[in-house]
């Protein structure tokens, strides 16, 4: 089987794994601090704090800055479920701002027509690796006085117009889940420029603590530990490499793709790390069939978006937003992570029907 993800773990990862091991220190300590001073310089900004995954980064993000009870953030549906439940989490309600049907994006036209007086923040998703088109989405944050929480769980390395994504917005949110571009295994990072954000978040993660067993608000328990911040320090290291495969497997399908399948779109000024390959296909059912027959990992993701889940229309969402209703029936990504062989590749162009 080429599995649609296979992280890439070498020695050096087992090796600090080992050491940590062996040091005593299990939990969250100096390993955490050099993970989020590296991650910090290596996005561009003054602040990282690591969390223990990317949804409590999201989680702790969002109440960091401010949003509580009866605010509304400004999200897309075509996410994974997590962006928009760190809104339910704080009591908020999620608005669904409808997609660009190209880049799979947030629509900055969507958004403004999702603002009311109850609209605290936008939370942009740079989906499957391409950056949100962030100058629009910054312009209308600052006309109407909203917060930006970027979702960057799949964009570790993207740049928009020359920027690291999670430089950009307020804070931001990363992922180092196993499927991720790099991975911890579970684990996450807030990064910003805010000291307060960033010092909010050191406190939240940490039941509210003050100093040694003082407390003054109610927090959680969402650190991050030393056996992960190592792997992370390892994986932060490899990232570049890791994005280059997988720009050059992307660039080899489209090559060979085009015209067959719609291949991805990429934005003018931005950089995409390529976290899944997505397509867009009107056979879908069928060629998954044939892919999963010749043992491709293909998959969809995400085949109903948030306001169509179950959890969701419980909670009496019917919205209407057809791109992304459409677009999650066309959608199918396939593997282009860093571990593919030229076979592998070629394999995928060939079960597709490409000529090599
Ligand atoms: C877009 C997006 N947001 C948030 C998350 C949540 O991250 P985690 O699984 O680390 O909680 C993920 C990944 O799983 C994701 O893909």
């Amino acid at each position: 089987m080429i599995p649609i993800a296979s992280p890439s773990i070498g020695e050096e990862e087992i090796k600090v794994v080992k050491e940590v091991l062996s040091s005593g220190m299990l939990a969250q300590g100096e390993k955490v601090r050099e993970f989020e001073n590296n991650f910090a310089n290596y996005i561009g900004t003054k602040y990282a704090v690591a969390t223990s995954s990317g949804t409590s980064a999201l989680h702790l993000a969002l109440l960091s800055l401010g949003i509580g009870p009866k605010d509304e953030v400004i999200t897309t549906p075509f996410s994974f479920i997590s962006t928009a439940n760190s809104i339910l989490f704080c009591g908020a309600k999620p608005i669904f701002a409808d997609i660009d049907p190209k880049t799979f994006n947030i629509s900055p036209e969507e958004i403004k027509k999702k603002i009311t007086s109850k609209t605290k923040a936008i939370i942009p998703v740079h989906l499957y690796g391409q950056p949100a088109e962030m100058d629009e989405i910054m312009g209308i944050a600052e006309e109407n006085g909203l917060k930006v929480l970027e979702d960057s769980a799949q964009a570790h390395g993207a740049e928009y117009k020359g920027k690291k994504v999670g430089s950009i917005g307020d804070c931001s949110a990363f992922s180092f889940y196993a499927t991720k571009n790099m991975v911890t295994g579970e684990g996450g990072m807030v990064t910003t420029n805010n000291k307060k954000i960033a010092e909010k978040i050191k406190k939240l993660r940490d039941h509210g603590r003050t100093k040694n067993y003082e407390h003054d608000e109610l927090g959680f328990n969402l650190r991050m530990t030393d056996i992960q911040a190592a792997i992370g320090i390892e994986q932060l290291r490899k990232l570049d490499e890791f994005n280059k495969k997988r720009r050059k497997n992307a660039e080899f399908l489209t090559k060979n793709l085009d015209g067959l399948v719609k291949t991805p779109f990429i934005s003018k000024g931005v950089k995409h790390v390529f976290h899944q390959y997505t397509i867009k296909t009107k056979n879908r059912n069928k060629l998954l069939k044939k892919l999963h027959k010749n043992k491709i990992g293909a998959k969809v993701y995400y085949s109903k978006p948030i306001h169509k889940q179950p959890l969701y229309k419980k909670m009496g969402y019917n919205d209407n937003l057809p791109v992304s209703e459409t677009i999650s029936k066309k959608v199918l990504s396939l593997p282009v992570h860093p571990k593919l062989k030229k076979h592998d590749l070629e394999k995928i162009v060939k079960t597709i029907g490409g000529q090599l």
